[in-house]
């Protein structure tokens, strides 16, 4: 492995490159990452460098959201059948029926949506700022997609904003049932237990925190309790356990994992950067309309507003 990473570290310094790498990829990935996270925290470094290359071992819309941030850059995917599921299951003739069906109400859309999707939207969110983003709204309703488990939990949050909720979902936290967590309560009685908010809302409902990817991590990292029941993506399990040894991670379920976030590897990163492919391009029009929902969101975040 060495070797690889060895090659993997000089392409990146010949070419200006850097490689972003979201939470939930192979463990190994990390030995070559310059950054590693959830999508938000991975957008804003992608605004934030000046590297010729970002390579982003993530998810399409990942690389998609990396490259309207940075027009100018080339960006790569090293395996192009690492789509996001819940992306799929809206297009941008779906979001205008439903924009149709909900007239003049500002819709909110999760990152995991394509530059079509996002180009008609008003705003961008992540699950770390989704709650902070509808609220920085201040409307009586809201249109959020694809997500209809986010953003259900983001109205029992807020309870003053009636959130319309696409019916799109992660097939992956979706796995996640009530009873793998009364069961897992059963045989770890002292455990906490710690959910992503794209789980069912039967399953944060039984919850001791909801929080996103990063939430989750700052949690376990801060927390005193010695023991956690992990129910999202099986990446963020190993990565704690792998960081706070003197603490156990338990995944809710063993088969919690996002098999498209499993495709690349080191030798597709290599012959990635190696051949420069694949390269992701947006179309021009759609990637500055995209860029626009993009940027409300960064701005919020960064801004603190409510
Ligand atoms: P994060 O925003 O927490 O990185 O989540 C992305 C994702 O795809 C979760 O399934
Ligand atoms: Fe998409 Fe779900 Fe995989 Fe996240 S875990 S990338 S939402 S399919």
């Amino acid at each position: 492995m060495k070797e690889i990473i060895d090659k993997i570290n000089k392409l990146k310094q010949d070419k200006n490159a850097i490689i972003l790498a979201h939470c939930y990829q192979n463990m190994e990935i990390d030995e070559v990452a310059d950054f590693v996270g959830d999508s938000l925290y991975l957008s804003q470094m992608a605004s934030k460098t000046d590297a010729d290359i970002i390579l982003f071992a993530g998810v399409y819309f990942m690389a998609q959201t990396a490259k309207i941030i940075c027009p100018d850059k080339k960006v790569l995917l090293p395996r192009l059948e690492s789509g996001c599921r819940m992306a799929d299951m809206i297009s941008l003739n779906q979001l205008r029926e439903f924009k149709k069906q909900n007239e003049n109400i500002p819709s909110v859309c999760y990152i995991n949506s394509t530059a079509e999707v996002k180009s008609e939207c008003d705003i961008c969110c992540t699950s770390s700022n989704a709650l902070r983003i509808v609220e920085s709204l201040h409307a009586a309703k809201v249109l959020f997609l694809p997500d209809t488990y986010l953003g259900k939990w983001v109205e029992t949050k807020l309870k003053t904003t009636k959130v319309i909720t696409y019916p799109g979902f992660c097939p992956t936290h979706l796995q996640i049932r009530p009873d793998d967590i009364i069961q897992m309560r059963e045989k770890y009685p002292e455990a906490l237990v710690l959910a992503h908010p794209e789980c069912h809302q039967e399953v944060t409902k039984l919850a001791d925190y909801v929080g996103s990817t990063t939430g989750i991590m700052k949690f376990a990292a801060e927390s005193n309790h010695k023991q956690f029941i992990i129910a999202t993506e099986k990446g963020v399990t190993d990565r704690l356990q792998r960081d706070y040894p003197e603490k156990e991670f338990i995944l809710v379920r063993e088969d919690i994992i996002c098999p498209n976030m499993k495709w690349h590897t080191l030798a597709d990163i290599y012959n990635s950067l190696l051949h420069e492919e694949h390269e992701i391009n947006v179309d021009e029009e759609i990637s500055k309309k995209a860029l626009k929902c993009i940027n409300s969101m960064l701005e919020v975040s960064a801004s603190g507003v409510k």
